[in-house]
């Protein structure tokens, strides 16, 4: 599975009961301090591995910072070396190279078993949608940015943002789920459209049931959205209907690029509250039933 698949990542089966995952991510700081930015790059990065049902084997660091930030960047990589081990997957190397705009990220290798890899695209009419992490990281990420905000401010969307999707999705394998992606760059809405199509169905979104920062909601109503947020929504919009105009000021939170967002699974119905239950015990507070797959017109979403 390549990349024609626009899944998580690429699966390449070796032998009968194994198969490789391989996949890399990197971005340029989502928050000031070294040591947080480290952790939330590696989660992130290691998050599509736990997407397709995987467990993380081997790590590359990946990075770029100009010489005078290579004091800042060893607590970089002290972060992502802290993930990656609490994962159970070895740092195996990396590159770096000169650059003015610091990036960091990790190309990471992971196994499965070729009959257990969780695609997105297998979503079943009827299925539950379940989403695990509150949205609006993207909005928080920008506001730091912009000096409106201090870290201190959101310690709460940091912890959730270097979570490992882990625990989320060993509860997805043990509960058997029907398909899974993670919410990162392209916003949940542009992920879920990705996931409808993959799968030749449609959604129906509950507003109201979504977890949502609400200090991003906040901001993002006085206009503080990233730039990743009308990206999105030029490219994913079209098959977007909103039912009610509550639904419809949730729009650029829906929309938001996510930096180590949460799993959004697709299960049957009859597993759903199995999952979130099993989501809560293993201290997944936020996660929750927020819509179901429909038989409407492929990647359609109605969000009410
Ligand atoms: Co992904
Ligand atoms: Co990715
Ligand atoms: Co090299």
């Amino acid at each position: 599975m390549g990349i024609g698949a626009n899944d998580d990542a690429a699966v390449y089966r070796l032998s009968d009961d194994t198969a490789l995952i391989q996949t890399v991510d990197f971005f340029t700081p989502v928050v000031d301090d070294p040591f947080l930015f480290g952790q939330i790059a590696a989660a992130n990065a290691l998050s599509d591995v736990y997407a397709m049902g995987g467990r993380p084997l081997l790590a590359m660091n990946i990075a770029a910072f100009p010489c005078q930030f290579s004091d800042i960047f060893t607590e970089v990589f002290r972060g992502g070396a802290l993930k990656i081990e609490e994962a159970g997957a070895i740092l195996v190397g990396g590159h770096s190279l000169e650059d003015k705009e610091p990036k960091y990220g990790l190309s990471v290798t992971g196994l499965v078993h070729p009959d257990r890899v969780i695609t997105n695209g297998n979503a079943k009419a009827g299925d539950a949608l379940v989403l695990t992490k509150p949205l609006g990281f993207g909005v928080l990420a920008t506001a730091l940015k912009q000096g409106i905000l201090t870290e201190t401010k959101i310690s709460g969307p940091i912890a959730e943002a270097l979570r490992l999707n882990e625990a989320a999705s060993q509860a997805m394998i043990e509960l058997g789920a029907d398909a899974c992606t993670d919410v990162s760059g392209f916003g949940f809405l542009g992920h879920l459209e990705e996931m409808l199509i993959a799968s030749g169905v449609a959604a129906q979104i509950s507003a109201s049931a979504i977890p949502v920062w609400s200090r991003a909601l906040k901001l993002a109503q006085d206009g503080c959205i990233p730039g990743g947020t009308v990206r999105n929504r030029a490219f994913f919009g079209e098959r977007i209907t909103y039912a009610t105009p509550a639904a419809e000021d949730l729009d650029d939170i829906l929309f938001d690029p996510q930096t180590s967002g949460g799993l959004l699974i697709a299960i049957a119905s009859g597993k759903a509250d199995g999952l979130i239950s099993v989501l809560n015990k293993a201290d997944i507070k936020s996660a929750a039933v927020i819509g179901e797959i429909t038989a409407q017109e492929p990647g359609f979403i109605e969000v009410s």
